[in-house]
C-alpha cells in the first residue's frame, strides 16, 4: 500500500482484520523487520507496518534532520490513509522513540502502546556528538562502516544464522540520506520521561536480556513511571527481540491484546 502526503510517499503493509496494530521499525532497518509479526499475528489482528521516510521503499530524505515528531506525523498520515481512527502503536528502538513522540502529539489515536527495546531519555552529550560524527561519516564515505559496527550489536550473542543474514542485508540496503536524517533526528530528540506518568492507555514494555544497545534497565525505568504498564524481559533476546525470539514476542502481544481489544 502507499500513502502520499505533500511530496512524501510512504509504503506500508496492511494485512489482516481486527483492532489495528501499527508497528514502527528501528534505525537502519525497514518494514521487513516485522515479517515474523505479520506471519504470526495477522490471522487475528490487522497489522500495519510502514517504511519510515528515508528507509525501505518510502521516499528519500536529503540528509536533513528528521525529528521524531516528523516521523510521527508521517505515521499519522499512514493511519489516515488506512482509515484507522485508533490503533495500538508499537515501536522498537528508534521506532519506540517515534511511538512516544506519536503519543505526545496524537494520544487520541492510540489504543495501547508497545515500547520494545527502547528508552524515554535523550542522548547524552557524548552520544549526541557520536551520532553527528557518524552522520558526517555516512555523508563522506557511505554507511558501510556504520553497518559493520552496528550489525553485531543487533541480535543476541549466538543468533540464528538465517536471522543474522536477513538482518544484515536489511541494514546494508538502506540509503545514506535516510540514515543521516535519522541519526540527526535521534540526536535532537527530547526527554520523554515527564510524559510517562501521564500515559493513560495500557503499555507493553519489551526488552531483551542480551540487548547490547539499550539495556533492560532503560525498560525498567519506563515501567516504574508508566501507570498501566507490563514489563517483559525476554531472556534469549538481544536488541531486535522481535527477530531473536519472535514466538515469545508475538505471544506477549497476544496477551497484551486481551487488555486493549
Ligand atoms: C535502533 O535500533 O533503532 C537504534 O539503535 C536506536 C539508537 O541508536 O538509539
Amino acid at each position: 500500500m502507499r500513502c502520499t502526503h505533500q511530496d512524501v510517499s510512504l509504503e506500508y503493509d496492511d494485512i489482516g482484520d481486527g483492532v489495528p496494530l501499527l508497528l514502527i521499525h528501528g534505525f537502519l532497518l525497514d518494514r521487513t523487520l516485522w515479517r515474523p509479526q505479520i506471519a504470526g499475528l495477522t490471522q487475528i489482528y490487522r497489522v500495519i507496518a510502514p517504511d519510515l521516510r528515508g528507509f525501505g521503499q518510502s521516499s528519500d530524505t536529503h540528509g536533513e534532520t528528521m525529528t521524531m515528531e516528523q516521523y510521527a506525523a508521517d505515521i499519522k498520515s499512514v493511519l489516515d490513509s488506512a482509515n484507522v481512527k485508533q490503533a495500538v502503536i508499537g515501536g522498537i528502538s528508534m521506532g519506540g522513540y517515534i511511538a512516544l513522540a506519536f503519543y505526545a502529539q496524537y494520544a487520541d489515536r492510540v489504543r495501547g502502546l508497545i515500547l520494545a527495546n527502547t528508552r524515554a531519555v535523550p542522548d547524552s552529550k557524548e552520544a549526541r556528538q557520536a551520532r553527528l560524527t557518524n552522520a558526517q561519516k555516512v555523508s563522506d564515505v557511505g554507511p558501510s562502516s556504520l553497518v559493520e559496527t552496528m550489525a553485531p550489536q543487533m541480535l543476541k550473542s549466538a543468533p540464528n544464522a538465517e536471522i543474522e543474514i536477513a538482518a544484515r542485508s536489511m541494514m546494508m540496503r538502506q540509503r545514506s540520506p535516510g540514515i543521516m536524517s535519522a541519526l540527526r533526528g535521534m540526536a535532537a530528540r527530547p526527554d520523554r520521561t515527564a510524559l510517562l506518568r501521564f500515559v493513560t492507555v495500557p503499555v507493553l514494555i519489551v526488552s531483551g536480556a542480551q540487548d547490547a544497545l539499550i539495556p533492560p534497565s532503560e525498560s525498567e525505568a519506563m515501567h516504574a513511571l508508566i501507570p498501566n504498564s507490563r514489563l517483559v524481559i525476554i531472556k534469549d533476546a538481544g536488541h531486535l527481540s522481535n527477530l531473536d525470539e519472535a514466538d515469545a514476542f508475538n505471544q506477549e502481544i497476544r496477551e497484551f491484546y486481551k487488555q486493549v481489544a
